[in-house]
């Protein structure tokens, strides 16, 4: 190549280098051009090769022309990064900046259970009145469930119908004192094996209580019982919160001035209350508790099945032969029971009809409380 023809490439070069300066908008693509143009490989080099091949006296013009394109387009180059860098700084504080007018983000959060919440609130009214609260096992022996409640041996509740006996065996030995007293065999004289099952309410726990303490006592257990039954209002496991008062003194009147305030407490101070005589074997006399239908105030309609009663817990006093099973003398002490069904009451309180919805954890039912 002769002096004018790699003058005229530098030349070219030089147009080609100034003209894509335009199109740079990143210190990336800037870096790329350094390379393209001025780099080890670059354009530039690649023309300086040629000057091995030129007269000497030339070398020095065609050296000088290139250096002058070099130095032109580096200062250009330099003023282009201040300003690309100064753009891109720019960029970045916008990212993080803040925008206080955008909407929050919300945050899932959970939801307690609406039978959580009615049991909640009937440990709290009894928790007021000085009562403490027991839980006892959900597996029972045949004893604690039924036998020290004075259920007879041919009770009807004690059938494969209602109970749900389990596998195992209670051995009722010294060596199982929490499955309740051994029964030798009255021909044998060796401790009898019953069945266990899963309590079908939550009486036990008074037997518990009374065998663990003398009167005064006055304590509640909630928790869950079973039994055989599957419907819109009966699940084979439910909630119920039991209830018992035992000191010297205590009346039928005791009974319906508690049971009256809780009733009213949970469902409005103007709530009619009424007791109807019942029979359950540990309690003698025996009541069942009504109150005002809430949907229709007495007036009579589905809920109530048209006679404005609604049935709401069972109740009644102590019956003697069960305070003999636990050694407290009904001579001296008196006292009075109730069971309640948790899902009845919050059904009645949220005006849900199907009893299953409670088990199903659907949060759109679910949160709504
Ligand atoms: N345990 C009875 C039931 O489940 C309710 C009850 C408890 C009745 C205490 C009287 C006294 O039906």
């Amino acid at each position: 190549m002769t002096k004018e023809e790699i003058l005229a490439k530098i030349e070219s070069l030089r147009a080609n280098a100034v003209g894509a300066l335009d199109s740079l908008d990143s210190l990336h693509s800037l870096q790329e051009y350094k390379v393209q143009f001025l780099g080890k490989s670059g354009a530039l080099t690649e023309i300086l090769k040629s000057l091995g091949g030129l007269h000497p006296e030339d070398r020095p013009v065609v050296g000088q022309a290139a250096n002058r394109v070099k130095a032109e387009i580096e200062s250009k180059l330099v003023s282009l990064q201040e300003t690309i860098s100064l753009k891109e700084q720019q960029k970045q504080t916008e990212a993080k900046q803040v925008d206080i007018s955008l909407p929050g983000f919300s945050f899932a959060h959970g939801f307690r259970h609406p039978l959580r919440i009615v049991e909640e609130e009937i440990e709290s009214i009894f928790l007021k009145l000085g009562f403490s609260i027991y839980e006892g096992p959900d597996i029972e022996s045949d004893y604690y469930n039924f036998e020290a409640l004075n259920f007879p041996p041919d009770h009807p509740a004690r059938e494969m119908q209602d109970t749900f006996y389990i596998g195992g065996m209670a051995s009722h030995s010294p060596a199982s004192p929490s499955l309740g007293p051994a029964k030798p065999d009255p021909r044998s004289h060796k401790p009898v094996a019953l069945p266990l099952l899963l309590r079908t309410h939550t009486s036990p726990v008074q037997i518990r209580a009374m065998e663990k303490n003398k009167p005064p006592l006055y304590m509640i257990c909630p928790g869950a019982v079973y039994r055989h039954d599957d419907d819109v209002t009966h699940s084979p496991m439910f909630h119920q919160v039991e209830g018992l008062m035992v000191d010297t003194k205590i009346t039928f009147g005791d009974l319906k001035g508690v049971l009256t305030l809780f009733c009213q407490t949970i469902f409005g101070k103007k709530l009619k209350v009424r007791f109807r005589p019942s029979f359950f074997p540990f309690v003698e006399p025996g009541a069942e508790v009504d109150i005002a239908c809430v949907l229709c105030n007495g007036k009579g309609c589905r809920v109530c099945g048209g006679d404005g009663w609604l049935e709401i817990l069972g109740a009644g006093m102590v019956h003697p032969a069960v305070l003999e099973n636990v050694k407290i003398d009904p001579k001296k002490f008196t006292g009075f029971a109730f069971g309640l069904g948790v899902e009845r009451i919050a059904m009645l309180k949220y005006g849900i009809d199907d009893i299953r919805l409670f088990y199903q954890t659907d949060l759109r039912f679910l949160e709504q409380f």
